[in-house]
């Protein structure tokens, strides 16, 4: 008899100092299998979408596993186990993990986990999966916000920065996200609580940082780097600590290529001046407090305090576009791509 057969996105190029483009990637079947001991397979149900996936395609992340062009695209995503070899996750069990771009794989039960009590799938990729833990790691514990401190983020309309300016509301600190356009600024300000917020691309971001934070900024949240992280240098408040998440606005470059990349900031020498911090982090550094940091997550999400904005794309055929969609500015809150409807 015929096997069975899926669908697997492949890594087809490298997209090294350019952006993504629809070659870069290769839909191909491969027989289903069935799981051995020890294994389940999942049928894939959402997908996360992440910046940092370029970067694996790229060869670029060195604390990620090497990627070849062929290999499937990494991914994390949520599934439904269909069939087990393993009595503790049956059949119908929802489950969390680096699932790659492929509709039915097979994996270790020991690479996956539960899905925290009572979250949602896109809330588990998202406001309660590895996007709230950088927002809460980055601001609680490299930011350290106090109650009343000034919290700037860059990215602000993004999955990391819709979750810290939250965060933020919720230590008690003032927050003004920055971000693209008056649609994303406005989400920030009515539906997720932000103090107020900047429009990079209509405003002058330094003089609308003077007047929203007259004392300066205490945590700088920045996912963008380039000009934006120069604008928070030039505001920093005495002790300030400055979070660095990420760096978007490079992630198109070619990091050895000088001419590529964005220009240094000018403003660091402010750092001295104001005795702050400059940390950047990876969330991965923090494992061994997951599930503290997910137990007050989903509180939080409970309670309503910790909304999780979600832009979902549908069809597996769909994955590169929503992809390229975080480059193109194009997503508001978490990317995610939904492969099947959620059913009891
Ligand atoms: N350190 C860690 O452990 C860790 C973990 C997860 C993520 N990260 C990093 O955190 C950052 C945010 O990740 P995310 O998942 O929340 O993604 P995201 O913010 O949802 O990413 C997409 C958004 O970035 C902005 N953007 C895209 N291209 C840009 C450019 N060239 N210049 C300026 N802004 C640009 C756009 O927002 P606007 O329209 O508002 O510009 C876009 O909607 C990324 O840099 C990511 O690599 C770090």
């Amino acid at each position: 008899m015929a096997a069975r057969m899926q669908r697997r996105w492949l890594i087809a190029d490298r997209p090294l100092g350019r952006a993504l483009r629809d070659t870069d990637f290769r839909l191909a079947d491969a027989p289903v299998h069935e799981p051995g001991a020890g294994q389940v397979r999942v049928r894939t149900l959402f997908l996360s979408l992440d910046p940092s996936q370029k970067g694996f395609m790229e060869n670029v992340a060195s604390y990620a596993q090497a990627t070849a062009t062929g290999d499937v695209m990494p991914g994390t995503g949520v599934g439904r186990v269909v069939a087990s070899g393993i009595e503790s996750l049956p059949s119908g069990t929802l489950v969390r993990g680096e699932l790659g771009w492929q509709e039915e794989p097979v994996i270790d039960a020991s690479r996956l986990t539960l899905l925290p009590e009572g979250v949602p799938p896109t809330a588990a990729l998202g406001a309660v999966g590895m996007t709230g833990r950088t927002a809460y790691f980055g601001l609680l514990h490299v930011g350290r916000v106090q109650p009343g401190d000034t919290v700037v983020v860059t990215g602000a309309a993004g999955a990391v920065g819709s979750i810290v300016g939250q965060l933020a509301r919720i230590a008690g600190a003032r927050v003004v996200g920055i971000a693209g356009g008056p649609d994303k600024c406005h989400v920030l300000v009515r539906e997720l609580g932000f103090d107020a917020a900047i429009d990079y691309r209509s405003e002058k971001v330094r003089t609308r940082m003077r007047a929203l934070c007259p004392s300066g900024i205490d945590v700088l949240f920045d996912n963008v780097g380039g000009s934006l992280l120069d604008d928070g240098l030039a505001r920093l408040a005495p002790g300030a600590r400055v979070v660095i998440c990420g760096a978007i606005a490079r992630y198109n470059a070619d990091p050895r290529d000088a001419a590529q990349l964005p220009p240094g900031p000018q403003n660091y020498f402010n750092v001295v001046f104001t005795r702050s911090t400059i940390s950047g982090f990876l969330v991965q550094h923090f494992e061994s407090q997951y599930v503290e940091a997910d137990r007050r997550l989903a509180a939080w999400h409970a309670d309503g305090r910790l909304k999780s904005l979600v832009d979902v794309i549908d069809g597996f055929e769909q994955a590169p576009r929503a992809l390229m969609r975080l480059f193109e500015r194009a997503n508001v809150g978490k990317q995610l791509l939904r492969i099947e409807e959620v059913t009891a």
